[in-house]
């Protein structure tokens, strides 16, 4: 393969998805994730179990990615990883792999911020049909909402970006999680609760909007009103969460949204960026991408909305904001240690 722009093998281990992808600068050649099943049966990821399954998986996870993309592994320009924010073991086994391949293979290393690669997710090489791709205009506002963090952030540049909101205690991704294993759901509490939600009536539970100055979010209290919730109706009805499973669901996941979207849209108004787009894990729930699409339209601004690939953890978007160190020169030192708590301003 000859081409000007570097081979990218990306790596991404900072929670339970072991993900590994080659790009040819933003373009994916191949993007191979293997989800750990393990943290189900515990309602949430086991940070030991988690290092443990990343020893496991990343030689094979490594070797598909190669595989799949066609290339041979001396073609290979340059390693990217995540360096954080995460789970420390879990991101030292990513970042030591890659600095022993970036040492044999003598390329450089290129150490990402985690929550910066959701961002630029949005610069994946997605061509359309006339070979235009519209991409975010600078500066815009990124809503990005995971399992770790919620955060409104102003990116001015690439690798430019300024946090101007998050939350001070749970992430959303947080309370669809708890939520679920309040209501005997499985691990992770997203997906379910958003499927169980398509079926509910949005207005039969009602929830506070928790009150939280500026555009910060607060997350923890909404958990809390679920649980006093179920467990009051259960004194009344043992039955009560599996008779109103969906609706209990779909008011809660309401609610979580509403509160999302009402920050986020005087966000806008302080902001005023040029176009709006949604990252990170729970960017994949249905209501949520929905109503961003409406604000967009009622704020008159572009809306950008990962495809479903790119919203949970990946390793193309650590190749895609990897492509943007690199022709920064920005690369890592051997020496560099992952960060747990690594922030992006
Ligand atoms: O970005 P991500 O894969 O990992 C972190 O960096 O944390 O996000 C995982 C989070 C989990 O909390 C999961 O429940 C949530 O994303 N999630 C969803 C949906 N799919 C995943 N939340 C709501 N609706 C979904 N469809
Ligand atoms: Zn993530």
């Amino acid at each position: 393969m000859t081409s000007s722009l570097p081979i990218i093998l990306a790596i991404e281990s900072s929670c339970d998805e072991t993900s590994a992808a080659i790009l040819i600068g933003t373009q994916v050649k191949s993007n191979i994730i293997a989800t750990q099943k393990i943290h189900e049966k515990y309602g949430g990821v086991v940070p030991e179990l988690a290092s443990r399954a990343h020893q496991q998986n990343i030689v094979p996870v490594v070797q598909q990615a190669i595989s799949e993309a066609g290339i041979s592994i001396s073609e290979i320009n340059v390693i990217a990883c995540t360096q954080g924010p995460g789970l420390m073991g879990a991101l030292q086994v990513g970042v030591s792999y890659s600095k022993s391949l970036s040492m044999a293979l003598n390329v450089p290393l290129i150490l990402v911020n985690h929550m910066q690669a959701h961002v630029l997710a949005h610069f994946i090489s997605r061509q359309q049909e006339d070979g235009t791709q519209a991409l975010p205009e600078f500066p815009f506002l990124c809503l990005t909402v995971s399992g770790g963090h919620t955060q409104i952030v102003l990116v001015n540049s690439p690798l430019e970006m300024k946090v101007v909101g998050s939350t001070i205690d749970d992430a959303a991704g947080e309370a669809f999680d708890k939520a679920s294993k309040v209501l005997g759901l499985e691990y992770p509490g997203g997906p379910q609760i958003d499927r169980l939600s398509k079926n509910g009536n949005a207005s039969k539970f009602t929830f506070t909007i928790p009150t939280t100055p500026d555009l910060s979010y607060s997350f923890s209290g909404l958990k809390t009103s679920l649980l006093y919730l179920v467990r009051d109706e259960k004194v009344k009805d043992p039955n009560f969460v599996e008779n109103n499973l969906e609706d209990l669901c779909a008011s809660y996941q309401a609610t979580i949204v509403k509160y999302l979207l009402k920050k986020f849209s005087a966000a806008i108004n302080i902001c005023k960026p040029k176009s709006i787009a949604l990252a990170g894990g729970v960017s994949a729930n249905s209501l949520l991408r929905h109503e961003f699409e409406k604000l967009s339209k009622e704020k008159g601004v572009g809306c950008f909305i990962p495809p479903f690939e790119f919203t949970t953890d990946n390793a193309a978007m650590i190749g895609s904001s990897a492509y943007f160190l690199y022709e920064k020169k920005q690369f890592a030192l051997l020496s560099d240690p992952p960060s747990a708590r690594l922030t992006i301003d």
